[in-house]
Parts: structure tokens; C-alpha cells; sequence
């Protein structure tokens, strides 16, 4: 059967690891795998603006033997025009995968639903998951194990980052806590399915408000915008209510002595971390930006060889 990565828990834990151990194989040498010879072609999808989505999807398709196939929503029929699973049945005959940055994550699950070609969720409104492997990339990278550390997410908790921080961590055997104002909280069905991860892999889930006590001791602080694309609209009121979750150097030593900074970018510096926090040597964001390429040829492979 067709596998699709929609969210995060779409994977298994011993899943999430066989995509990152592939990911670090790839990383040291690039060009050893090409499923996509041909070249097969990937539909890559934006309804949204994108700098290291595009170019990683577009990169990896290339380095696995493939042909990226970039599409605007503002200039094809999809996005009000014509459905997502009228746009999967057109694209399965020629694409050998699809990969779609979009609004709501009910789309994606339409697409997926019509066709028999993995969809990738290259983002959406409720999750980031192929962000995460990339994050969860440099964390091994930098710490090895993943199971057992402890990862504080501070800033906007119904985020796609924020919720797919409780999903891929808790399947990941992680200790996640994310920090924000009540009005801000993660969704109850996603804290639930993430507790439930959670607890067959020894993880945990904790919400706080208190941005202090979210930190202390934790390995790994991760934050990202206040203002996720489609919220541009509650800006002024998003930046009031989130500012005691700025992450500054007070807050960050907080954590661990040596715990890592993680930002998936692109970065308000000044809002939700200060420059000397991003720009600073407990910051790994390039290496995560980085991971985006490894860890989504690793997704692709996986993904076409089921
Ligand atoms: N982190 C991330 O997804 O960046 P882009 O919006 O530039 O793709
Ligand atoms: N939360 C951000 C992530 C951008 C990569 C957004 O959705 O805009």
C-alpha cells in the first residue's frame, strides 16, 4: 500500500530512525542512490512562499535522478478551481510522487485519499513534518540518541513547528514541552495523539505558559515566527501576547550549558530569538537548513520503496 507523510506520526519510531540513519548515509555521499532515475519526476506544490523547501525538494529530486516539476497554486487550477483529489488523479499517471505546501492539512489528506503515489506534506497549517526529520537530523548530529533528551519549543504552541514538535518528538521517545500563551496552546487532538506516541515510546508531553520553567534544564530550545504565513493579519496582537517567549540569552542559559538552538527559518531576529541567541555558537540553524536536503531524499527513498 501507497505510504504518504502527512504528519509526523505517520511514521513508526523505528521508522523515523531507518529515514535518519538513511539521511546521515546520503549526507556522506550524495550521489550513491537515484530510485528517480529516468528521470522520474516529482510535482513539488506551493500555495505558499518558500526558500529552502524549494530548493531542498528541488535539489534532492535532482541528486536521486529525478526531474523537480515546481508548481505555483497561483498559476495552475488547484486552489479553488479545481479539488485536490481531482489534481492527485491527473498527477499520479505521469509523477512518481507528490509534495504539496499548503493551508489546510484536510487538502493534503484529500490528496492522499486519491492517489497511489506518496504525498509529502511540504507543510501545512497544523504541521512542518519534514522540517522535524531535518531537525531531528541535527539533534542526533550534535547529541546522538534522541530518545531521552529533553526539547522545549517557546512561542506560538498551535504552530505547524509547535505541533509537529509534540508529534515527532513523542514518536521519537523525546521529552517535549512547549511554552506559549494559553491563547496560543496546541490543539487538544494533537497534544492527545502525542501523548499517546508518548507513551509507547517513553517520551512525554508538557504544556506551560511559564517560558522559565519550560527551559530549565533542557537540551535542546527551539523557537520559530510569531507570524506563520496566513496569520498576517493578527501580526500586531501575536506580537504583544508572545513577547515574554522571546528566546534571549537570559532565557537560554536557562538550559543546559550546552544545550543546541534550533530555528527552522525564516527568522524575525529582535522578535522570537535575539541575534546574539540565532547568531550564536550554541545556534546550529545552518546545519538544520542543511538537513532539509538529506533528510527528505531519505523521506523520498523510503517513501518509494514501499
Ligand atoms: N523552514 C522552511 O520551511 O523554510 P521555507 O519557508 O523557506 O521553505
Ligand atoms: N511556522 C512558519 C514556518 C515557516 C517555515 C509558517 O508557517 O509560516
Amino acid at each position: 500500500m501507497t505510504r504518504h507523510f502527512l504528519r509526523d506520526d505517520d511514521l513508526s519510531q523505528s521508522e523515523q530512525s531507518a529515514i535518519l540513519d538513511l539521511a546521515l548515509e546520503l549526507k556522506k555521499d550524495r550521489f550513491s542512490t537515484r530510485p528517480l532515475a529516468g528521470p522520474q519526476t516529482v510535482a513539488v506544490i506551493f500555495d505558499k512562499s518558500s526558500t529552502r523547501t524549494r530548493v531542498s525538494f528541488a535539489v534532492g529530486i535532482a541528486d536521486l535522478g529525478g526531474s523537480p516539476l515546481i508548481i505555483s497554486t497561483a498559476s495552475s487550477q488547484l486552489g479553488g478551481k479545481e479539488s485536490p483529489s481531482d489534481t492527485a488523479r491527473v498527477l499520479e499517471r505521469q509523477v512518481a510522487a507528490i509534495v504539496w505546501r499548503t493551508y489546510a492539512q484536510s487538502g493534503l489528506e484529500q490528496m492522499a485519499l486519491n492517489t497511489t503515489v506518496p504525498v509529502i506534506n511540504a507543510l501545512s497549517d497544523e504541521f512542518h513534518p519534514c522540517q522535524l526529520l531535518a531537525d531531528l537530523l541535527t539533534i542526533r548530529e550534535h547529541r546522538g540518541e534522541l530518545s531521552g533528551l529533553t526539547v522545549t519549543f517557546l512561542g506560538d504552541g498551535s504552530s505547524n513547528m509547535a505541533q509537529s514538535y509534540l508529534l515527532a518528538g513523542a514518536v521519537a521517545g523525546m521529552h517535549v514541552r512547549v511554552a506559549s500563551p494559553v491563547e496560543f496552546s496546541p490543539a487538544d487532538a494533537v497534544v492527545a495523539d502525542a501523548d499517546r506516541a508518548a507513551q509507547t515510546t517513553g517520551g512525554s508531553v508538557t504544556l506551560y505558559t511559564d517560558p522559565i520553567e519550560a527551559v530549565a534544564g533542557a537540551d535542546i530550545v527551539v523557537t520559530d515566527t510569531w507570524v506563520s504565513m496566513g496569520k498576517e493579519e493578527e501580526k500586531a496582537a501575536r506580537l504583544t501576547t508572545m513577547s515574554p517567549y522571546k528566546v534571549d540569552s537570559q532565557l537560554m542559559s536557562l538550559a543546559k550549558p550546552d544545550a543546541l538552538f534550533l530555528h527552522c527559518l525564516p527568522a524575525d531576529r529582535g522578535y522570537e530569538v535575539t541575534a546574539d541567541v540565532i547568531d550564536g555558537p550554541q545556534s546550529v540553524i545552518w546545519d538544520e537548513a542543511e538537513n532539509r536536503l538529506h533528510a527528505q531524499k531519505a523521506l523520498m527513498v523510503w517513501l518509494l520503496s514501499r
